[in-house]
């Protein structure tokens, strides 16, 4: 694997602890989102190459493989490849499995007809390298399917709410990308941006939020107080409710499909 940068280093290390969370009952394990998206990828070949990029326990590249595609699955932290293999043998599907990052796709140009990447991105040191590196493993016709936590267009302010609060409940994440932003990367790297949709993703409560990444106390504090003084527009933008003793909230989440002409 080439050397890592400083944001890559904490996603590993930050995955690497948090692998066994990703277990059964896990929130990313329902794949609906994946299989409604790939059901739009109406020219994928019935047996793809497919390559599913930042894929943690696999939930999505094993969703792929058993439809009958090759499947690699990609990380940069073993322990959630080992995971991932723990969970291909369990299904008995057949998957390679291969660790390196995102923005350096250890592939020959035009290797893949899919390339998947589901609640990654958000973590990557640089989201332009890794679609330009997605692009060039993609054969001509070949889909880009991208699936993130995201913003809508033209809020700065509760970007820079959900950036601080969330890389308060997760050192390791890097920034949330608006639509308008990811479609420029796709268009700049040469794909053409086929869908691009938002979609209103309620959270279980902050409990939950916190336990997914390890929240230390002093962090957790640090978010409750920002969801305490959330400004009018933060909250309704966010559908913050606080009541009952409980904080739920509404994020969004990007699915985009982009294909290599
Ligand atoms: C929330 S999990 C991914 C979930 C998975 N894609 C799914 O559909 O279930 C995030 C994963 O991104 C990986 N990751 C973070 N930054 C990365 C990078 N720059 N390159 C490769 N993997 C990365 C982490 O190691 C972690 O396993």
């Amino acid at each position: 694997m080439s050397e890592l940068d400083s944001t890559q280093k904490a996603a590993q290390e930050q995955f690497g602890r948090q692998s066994q969370r990703y277990a059964k009952g896990h929130l990313l394990e329902d794949v609906q989102d994946v299989a409604s998206a790939v059901a739009l990828c109406s020219a994928l070949p019935l047996v793809a190459d497919v390559l599913d990029v930042a894929t943690g326990a696999g939930f999505t590249g094993l969703y792929l493989a058993s439809l009958g595609h090759r499947v690699i699955l990609a990380d940069l932290a073993q322990p959630m490849l080992d995971r991932a293999g723990e969970k291909a043998l369990e299904r008995g599907l057949h998957v390679e499995l291969r660790q390196h990052a995102a923005e350096h796709l250890p592939y020959p140009d035009q290797s893949f007809d899919l390339v998947t990447c589901r609640v990654a991105a958000h973590h990557f040191s640089s989201p332009p390298r890794f679609v330009a590196e997605a692009s060039r493993v993609l054969r001509p016709d070949g889909y880009f399917l991208l699936i993130d936590g995201s913003i809508p267009d033209d809020e700065e302010e509760v970007e820079q709410w959900l950036h601080h609060v969330e890389k308060w409940r997760d050192p390791s994440h890097a920034r949330f990308l608006a639509p308008s932003v990811w479609n420029e990367l796709c268009t700049a790297a040469g794909l053409r941006v086929a869908c691009s949709e938002l979609q209103p993703l309620r959270q279980p409560d902050l409990e939950w939020y916190f336990n997914t990444a390890n929240t230390s106390p002093e962090n957790r504090s640090l978010v409750l107080q920002s969801v305490e003084t959330a400004s009018a527009h933060v909250r309704e933008v966010m559908q913050l409710d606080s009541g009952d003793g409980k904080i739920v909230w509404v994020w969004q989440r990007l699915t985009l499909i982009a294909r290599k002409p």
